[in-house]
């Protein structure tokens, strides 16, 4: 691990002074770094704070919140609640997965975007619901969807 990074998570350690009961903070933290958690940062976190590596990778896997394999750069949730399903965001789903050709995993190849399906986001009235990097996008079609995710790869493609 680069010396930079060891830095870095060292100054979040720091923050809660290297207090092992404030491992899920810690790992927010750094999370919201490298948008997910690489093993050899909790190798590293686990040595600081002297416990096992073992508890840091079970808190990582426990909560869904954490991710341990890298994310795409553009998080897309599509939510999957009781109103959304009903108004089809099954077909959303797969136009996403079809589109962006993930068969074995959420995240495109190109490392671009990351599929999660997530329960009721509390906007029922605008479903079926997406949001992609923050932006929330209502009532949104399978051609729609489609658009978006065009948008996106020539934005960054520039
Ligand atoms: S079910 Fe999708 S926002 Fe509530």
């Amino acid at each position: 691990m680069k010396t930079e990074s060891q830095e870095k998570i060292s100054k979040i350690l720091e923050n809660y002074s290297y207090k092992p009961e404030k491992l899920i903070p810690i790992l927010q933290k750094v999370q919201d770094e490298y948008n997910y958690l690489p093993k050899d940062v909790m190798d590293f976190i686990a040595y600081k704070l002297n416990i096992p590596s073992a508890r840091v990778f079970g808190v990582a896997t426990f909560f869904a919140h954490f991710a341990i394999t890298p994310k795409g750069k553009y998080i897309i949730k599509v939510c999957d609640g009781t109103a959304c399903h009903v108004k089809k965001s099954e077909a959303i789903i797969n136009k996403i997965k079809e589109k962006l050709n993930l068969t074995n995993s959420n995240t495109s190849e190109d490392g671009l975007f990351t599929l999660e399906c997530v329960s009721c986001l509390g906007a029922c009235g605008l479903a079926p619901v997406v949001v992609i990097g923050g932006d929330v996008h209502a009532q949104v079609t399978t051609q729609q969807i489609s658009d978006l995710i065009d948008g996106i790869k020539n934005e960054a493609k520039k």
